[in-house]
């Protein structure tokens, strides 16, 4: 049985996974009410539900609430996003309560790089220093010697001297889109997001055609022919400064669909159309993500689990890979 299984069936057993929230709460003065008590903040990722974007205390991209995580003088750090954001946090601020408000939040680019297999891979390159994108397992993050975010992955790989090998993982749409902007010849992990590889290039040509005047942006786990299209590429927040930015009254946006609830609100009369998958729905959510609900995060603030638990040896081995990556970061102004 896997740590996240255990964790789970102890939840089950203690009746934490059934309980009801009296529909007639008013959440938000609840959860309000429970941070202030517990001295707990809530970080909250752009593609979490909007509800939990409105009562976070810090909404961002994978790099800022890292940052936010090692930061905080908060008791409890309550992570409104997956699990490999929540053993972040944990790992930067080992001494504080985690909470992630549910435990099957996983992530499919994490899951693509199994770290038993990916040692065995990093065996066959000896040498190479290898970097990870953050949206990896704790424990790939103890094979790893730097980590990255969608954020800072160039100014990352620029930091390595050139004739240095390097292994980059686990997303090889992200590999892809650095070798050619930084020109390193990297090896790349064959891994990828089930979120941003479901794209659907016919849809979004026609809406190019019917748009001629929308620009068209897109997160670089994105696969190369879509990024090829796209009039910019980033990470979250670099996707939500530009749409703030740019003189364009129309945007259609290849990443996460949450993320156009705080472009919205930031330009309330520009539109947002997000780029459609290659399936029956409109829109592009992530399932992982989309486990989070503000009843989940009200249970969690007030019996305070599920608690993310780690072993110290996967702190001690893989936190140095994120601190590599911070303090990079901060040099770069970032
Ligand atoms: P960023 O918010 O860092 O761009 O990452 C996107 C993502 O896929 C998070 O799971
Ligand atoms: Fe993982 Fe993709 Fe979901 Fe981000 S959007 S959590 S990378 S599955």
């Amino acid at each position: 049985m896997t740590t996240l299984a255990i964790a789970e069936k102890k939840l089950q057993d203690k009746g934490f996974l059934d309980i009801d929230v009296d529909p007639t709460l008013d959440l938000f003065e609840e959860i309000e009410k429970l941070k202030k008590e517990k001295n707990a903040i809530i970080l909250a990722h752009y593609y979490q539900e909007s509800d939990i974007q409105d009562i976070a205390d810090y909404i961002g991209d994978s790099l800022g609430l890292s940052q936010q995580a090692a930061a905080t003088d908060a008791d409890i750090i309550v992570f409104a996003g997956v699990h490999f954001m929540a053993e972040t946090a944990k790992m930067l601020s080992p001494h504080k309560k985690v909470l992630l408000p549910d435990l099957k939040a996983g992530c499919s680019l994490a899951d693509s790089c199994p770290p038993p297999v990916f040692r065995k891979f990093k065996e066959k390159y000896p040498g190479h220093v290898v970097v990870s994108y953050i949206n990896c397992t704790a424990e790939l993050k103890t094979l790893t010697d730097i980590c990255c975010t969608s954020t800072n992955a160039v100014q990352i790989i620029e930091s390595i001297p050139k004739d240095q090998p390097i292994i980059f993982a686990p997303d090889v749409n992200l590999g892809r889109y650095l070798v050619k902007k930084t020109g390193r010849d990297m090896v790349l992990w064959n891994g990828s997001c089930m979120v941003h590889e479901i794209f659907s290039n016919e849809k979004i040509t026609k809406l190019m055609m019917r748009h001629p005047d929308a620009k068209f942006i897109a997160h670089p786990e994105c696969e190369e022919h879509l990024l090829e299209k796209a009039d910019f590429i980033g990470s979250t927040t670099g996707l939500l400064n530009y749409t703030k930015r740019n003189e364009a009254n129309i945007f259609i946006v290849a990443t996460e669909a949450g993320i156009i609830h705080q472009m919205q609100k930031a330009s309330p009369q520009k539109t947002f159309i997000p780029a459609p998958p290659n399936n029956t729905c409109a829109c592009n959510e992530c399932p992982h993500m989309k486990r989070n609900t503000l009843e989940k995060l009200y249970i969690t603030m007030k019996y305070e689990q599920p608690e993310i638990i780690l072993p110290d040896w996967i702190i001690e081995q893989g936190r140095a890979s994120i601190d590599r990556m911070l303090e990079i970061s901060a040099k770069a102004g970032l």
